[in-house]
């Protein structure tokens, strides 16, 4: 769900023209609606009725501290990957205490700072990290409180690079040696055991590799619950949306009237497919969304600079490229894109559109059809909020891009874009030279 849409031929975020932030912020620069993000949350933290579900947000979907408040303020937890992300949302305000920390390679400092931080689990993926646990709580004087991530060997049908529930992925234990790992566990001094936890990856589009995995999971955790005293089982995130028309996907009173490319997996169905089997279990579940949160609630703002007539093609040259949002460069991702002036009077225009970074890559679209658009004018790549600025690099020496979150009729810089000044701001040159 989300708040994009045309007021006469103008694209807007909720009540705020972006053509308006453009000319203020200047482009690239994203957008997020908070109203979207925050449907969203409502109805997935509703999608499991009868269960005590807490929403841990995926942070590594986008990090920026207003959206981890937002988050925060309507009472998420968070599913962390890393210390520095630990400190993002410590440093947006926000109480992480009923937080995970996920992750195969957890330093030591960051399981001390999360220990300090009093994280309510540690998803562990290996003995080793047990072992690294144990010892460092035991030198706090504390129990780490943890939760095994099992991996149940589903196939979740998504792209290979998202793909992390089989038995060839680098993650988690396998269901079949799981006991066995608990029981290992059971017998350090300083973990608590208190929970389990699957991910079988992203931008999953069927209820079906859900279900299949929380079958498969559901025996064991009961079995952990009646021996250990578990209090929660962590179905991950993945739940994916729509990409393709994810700009009529948004206007919901009309959404199933309207054929389009890709149907999203709703929470209801979602919720429907899982929440049978996790009835009769009584424990605390947690679902650890990203990219279903912020993908569609937040766009990327772009300027046209060229229109370059090639040889049998033509090149739409945009001023974003690939290091601002790398998700069509890294996984052949589609991302609608539209004008923010709509004028049904011009003609059509095919052309791939591309960034000015010195690859080939650097390609956001083959063939695409959309209205004739010029230099100076602006375009929105849709469905941009999840994995979009939190994968944004300075590749070619281009500055990260500026952030807007708008609600209602306003909107604020929630990120300035960088400077050249703070670009360089950390390095030296040797004396040596
Ligand atoms: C352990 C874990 N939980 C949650 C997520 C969030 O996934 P998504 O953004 O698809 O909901 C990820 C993504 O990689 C993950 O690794």
């Amino acid at each position: 769900m989300h708040l994009f849409h045309y007021v006469g031929n103008a694209l807007h975020c909720e009540s705020v023209d972006l053509a308006a932030i453009a000319r203020l912020h200047g482009t690239p620069t994203y957008v997020y609606s908070a109203a979207s993000m925050e449907a969203n949350y409502r109805r997935l933290a509703t999608a499991l009725p009868g269960l005590d579900v807490r929403v841990c947000y995926a942070m590594k979907a986008n990090g920026s501290l207003a959206v981890a408040r937002l988050f925060g303020n309507l009472g998420a937890g968070f599913d962390f990957v890393s210390g520095g992300e630990i400190r993002r949302a410590q440093a947006a305000g926000c109480d992480v205490t009923g937080s995970v920390f996920a992750g195969v390679g957890k330093t030591e400092a960051e399981v001390r700072h999360a220990l300090e931080a009093g994280l309510y689990g540690f998803h562990v993926e290996s003995e080793p990290e047990l072992a690294r646990l144990n010892h460092i709580a035991g030198l706090m004087g504390r129990k780490a409180p943890v939760a095994f991530r099992v991996n149940p060997d589903v196939d979740a049908g998504t792209h290979a690079k998202i793909t992390t529930g089989r038995s060839e992925n680098k993650f988690g234990v396998p269901l079949q040696f799981a006991e066995q790992a608990y029981e290992a566990a059971s017998r350090f001094k300083h973990i608590e055991i208190r929970g389990v936890q699957i991910h079988i990856g992203s931008q999953i589009t069927s209820v079906g590799p859900f279900a299949a995995a929380v079958e498969k999971v559901a025996p064991l955790a009961a079995q952990l619950r009646d021996r250990f005293g578990i209090q929660y089982f962590s179905l991950g995130g993945g739940v994916g949306v729509v990409y393709q028309e994810a700009l009529a996907s948004g206007a919901q009173a009309w959404w199933d009237a309207r054929p389009v490319a890709e149907r999203p997996l709703t929470p209801e169905a979602y919720g429907a497919a899982v929440a049978p089997v996790l009835r009769g279990l009584g424990l605390r579940i947690l679902l650890e969304p990203g990219r279903f949160l912020v993908a569609n609630a937040g766009v990327l703002l772009s300027r046209v600079e060229y229109l370059k007539r090639g040889h049998g093609r033509n090149f739409l040259i945009v001023d974003a490229g690939f290091n601002d949002l790398v998700r069509p460069a890294m996984y052949e991702a589609y991302h609608e894109i539209v004008p923010l002036a709509r004028d049904a009077s011009r003609p059509a225009l095919t052309a791939d559109i591309v960034g000015p970074i010195c690859e080939s890559g650097d390609t956001f679209a083959k063939e695409r059809t959309l209205q004739q658009v010029g230099e100076g004018e602006l375009l929105a790549f849709m469905s941009a909020g999840a994995y979009g600025f939190a994968m944004a690099s300075r590749y070619n020496a281009r500055p990260l891009a500026a952030e807007v979150m708008v609600r209602g009729t306003s909107f604020e810089l929630v990120n300035a874009r960088e400077t050249y000044a703070q670009m360089f701001a950390n390095e030296k040159l040797p004396s040596f030279l």
